[in-house]
């Protein structure tokens, strides 16, 4: 079986859809200068899409479909994911039909495992299960999502014919999970892919302690605090004076830091001008020494410890699933 993410033709950078569907991310935008933006992104090499079934309670996957109507499903990389209280070895069939039937596809090139499941799954037997739908060709590549070092090695383990190809982690440039976990990953060959690449738009430079966005999610994310616009000062005007330098703009610099990292980034976007800035990220590679000059900036403000699990394993997948219909 090859490895999805050794592909020559798959993009460096991706594309998130969690705001395609989800109303909460402040000034609401339209399905179809959104799907406009999709399908430019996509036509023109952000082609790792990635989805979920719980975004917009499958209506992401379901304009993901609508938009397939206008490209080429073969040239593009959908990555979805079965919710962590429907990851179980009796539910995620179910789940994976109704992504494919939103979708519109007839298969999923990496099927992921939203977030570890409770400890009441039997692991084993889902992976397992995992595994029979692979070998019936409706999964490519299997992967997982908010996975800690513990449950990647008990997956990984689980799996005989097919492997883990991915974990999909917050990781941007102030929020990191453990060196434990990212070491594990690299050695064996497991990609991370970096959920929140722009800190929810932290990393943009638009937002301040006077400007700060709408919406409830990023209300209660709370590095959008007064503390942290003054800690990260400091990063946000260097990176604004590369990005001068650069000919570029600050989302380029920090998507382009990150992939020059080997992790994939999957920015989030809500219009066309976001989804051309986000392509320009593509193109120039950033020099050295300014890779160096943002590393060493970031060493003297250190990072944000980013948890890899979503939920503590003993909350009840019933529980999980009430806490979700917020998300
Ligand atoms: N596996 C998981 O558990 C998990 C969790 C969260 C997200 N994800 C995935 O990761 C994706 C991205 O992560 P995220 O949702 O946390 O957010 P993000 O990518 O860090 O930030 C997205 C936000 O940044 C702003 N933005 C985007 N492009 C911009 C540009 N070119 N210039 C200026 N601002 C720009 C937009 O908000 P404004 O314009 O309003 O500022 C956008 O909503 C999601 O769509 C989803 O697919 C996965």
């Amino acid at each position: 079986m090859d490895h999805l993410f050794s592909k020559k033709d798959l993009g460096r950078i991706g594309l998130g859809t969690w705001q395609m569907g989800m109303k909460g991310w402040g000034k609401d935008y339209d399905d179809s200068s959104v799907l406009e933006a999709f399908i430019y992104g996509v036509s023109n090499g952000l082609n790792f899409v990635d989805t979920a079934e719980i975004y917009g309670n499958g209506r992401s996957e379901a304009l993901i479909g609508k938009a397939l109507e206008y490209l080429d499903r073969r040239r593009i990389y959908i990555a979805t994911k079965v919710a962590g209280y429907n990851a179980t070895p009796r539910r995620v069939k179910r789940s994976l039909y109704g992504s494919l039937k939103r979708l519109g596809v007839e298969y999923i090139d990496l099927y992921q495992v939203h977030w570890e499941p409770s400890i009441y799954t039997n692991m084993e037997y889902l992976f397992r299960e995992l595994e029979n739908m692979a070998g019936e060709g409706f999964i490519q590549h299997i992967g997982v999502s908010n996975f800690s070092l513990d449950g990647l090695k008990k997956a990984s383990s689980y799996l005989k014919d097919f492997r883990i190809e991915s974990n999909q982690l917050k990781f941007n440039l102030i929020e990191r999970p453990g060196n434990d976990i990212i070491q594990y990953m690299y050695e064996n060959g497991i990609k991370l892919i970096a959920w929140s690449p722009l800190a929810q738009g932290f990393l943009t430079g638009k937002y301040g302690v006077c400007r700060k966005p709408e919406g409830f999610i990023r209300k209660l994310n709370v590095l959008f605090s007064e503390k942290n616009f003054k800690r990260y000062d400091p990063l946000i005007k260097k990176l604004k004076e590369i990005s001068l330098k650069e000919n570029a703009t600050v989302t380029q610099i920090v998507l382009s830091y990150e992939s020059k990292l080997g992790v994939l980034p999957i920015p989030g976007f809500k219009n066309m001008n976001q989804v051309k800035e986000i392509l320009g990220a593509l193109k120039p590679e950033l020099s050295e020494d300014h890779m160096m000059e943002i590393t060493k900036i970031l060493e003297e403000l250190g990072t944000i410890k980013a948890r890899e699990k979503m939920f503590p394993g003993i909350i009840p997948n019933f529980l999980v699933r009430t806490i979700s219909l917020f998300i």
